[in-house]
């Protein structure tokens, strides 16, 4: 009976801004990111999937990272727009669960693409002539399948484990979306070790991530400074500065929301930066290949000019 009353129980999300004028504000901000964020990493998959240049390992996982992406921001964005416009700020049971079981699983498969992609960089530079016996497509898609089961599998023991909690004290998140740390605090139980097992498991996972991609880009930095002319480094260095500037926008907001002097935690503080990873980052990535990447770019243009060549065709008809 107790379990069957959580069920059909609603969460309240505080939202953005208790604000009433702000509403409008934010509703058009956030619809206008949404959609850049969906077209871009939908074009991102698109032109990998079809440009025969871009079917290198290097691109299947960029492809990854735009699904990632766009799934991120689509488990939270809609929901916020809906309660934004509507102004019905309650969740249900299950729509929290879900929410918060795939921003677990996408954020950790993100943390460990993004670090095969440092080390994809880091064959590539440092010993290009292996690199298609050590990043062959059968290793590639393994690797890629293992990280996303491993993710999935992975968080439903955290979803399940958060969800149990007898949610007794109040049902208000304080948060736009159902994370985890403000579910905790919902709890009139101890979640202690709840708490330490996220942190331990986020730990290992981000951390290993975060040292695979220090060490890649360390090596590759030393192997760049080692190039004699210049020409050769840029040439070198080039084929990862799109990489580089994601990672660091990715860490750059992790390392804001988790380095910082202790007791100084703030709601408000905390909101602003998980709209920076779940709404900024996944609209900036695809942005950042698009421009930066030579090959990306060029096959984009090629995209949407052929595509208009086509429609202007079919408008001559
Ligand atoms: C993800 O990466 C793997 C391995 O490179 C590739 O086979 C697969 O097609 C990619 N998936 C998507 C959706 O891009």
């Amino acid at each position: 009976m107790e379990v069957l009353n959580e069920t059909s129980s609603r969460f309240t999300l505080i939202g953005l801004s208790t604000n009433p004028w702000l509403q409008p504000l934010y509703f058009i901000i956030f619809l206008i990111m949404y959609i850049v964020t969906v077209t871009g990493n939908l074009l991102i998959i698109a032109v990998v999937r079809t440009e025969p240049k871009l079917q290198t390992p290097m691109y299947f996982f960029l492809s990854n990272l735009s699904l990632i992406d766009l799934c991120f921001s689509s488990t939270i964005v809609p929901k916020l727009l809906m309660s934004t416009l509507t102004e019905d700020k309650t969740i249900s049971f299950w729509g929290c669960a879900t929410q918060m079981y795939f921003h677990l699983a996408l954020g950790g498969t993100e943390c460990i693409i993004l670090a095969i992609m440092a080390y994809d960089r880091y064959v590539a530079i440092c010993h290009p002539l292996h690199y298609n016996t050590i990043m062959n497509l059968q290793r590639c898609s393994l690797l890629s399948v293992g990280t996303w089961s491993l993710n999935f599998l992975n968080s439903i023991y955290y979803a399940y484990s958060t969800f149990q909690l007898p949610f007794c004290r109040s049902k208000n998140v304080n948060h736009y979306f159902c994370e985890m740390p403000p579910l905790f605090r919902l709890s009139c139980t101890e979640t202690l070790i709840n708490e330490i097992a996220v942190y331990i498991s986020g730990g290992i996972v981000g951390l290993c991530s975060f040292v695979l991609t220090l060490l890649s880009y360390v090596h590759i930095i030393l192997t760049v400074l080692r190039i004699q002319s210049s020409t050769g480094r840029q040439k070198a260095f080039s084929t990862c500065v799109s990489h580089l500037s994601v990672v660091s926008l990715y860490y750059g907001a992790i390392i804001f929301m988790y380095l910082r002097p202790r007791g100084s935690y703030s709601v408000d503080r905390d909101r602003s930066v998980a709209i920076l990873y779940t709404v900024v980052t996944p609209m900036f990535n695809p942005i950042i290949y698009s421009i930066r990447n030579k090959e990306v770019k060029q096959s984009v243009r090629k995209m949407i000019s052929g595509r208009s060549h086509f429609t202007m065709l079919t408008f001559h008809h």
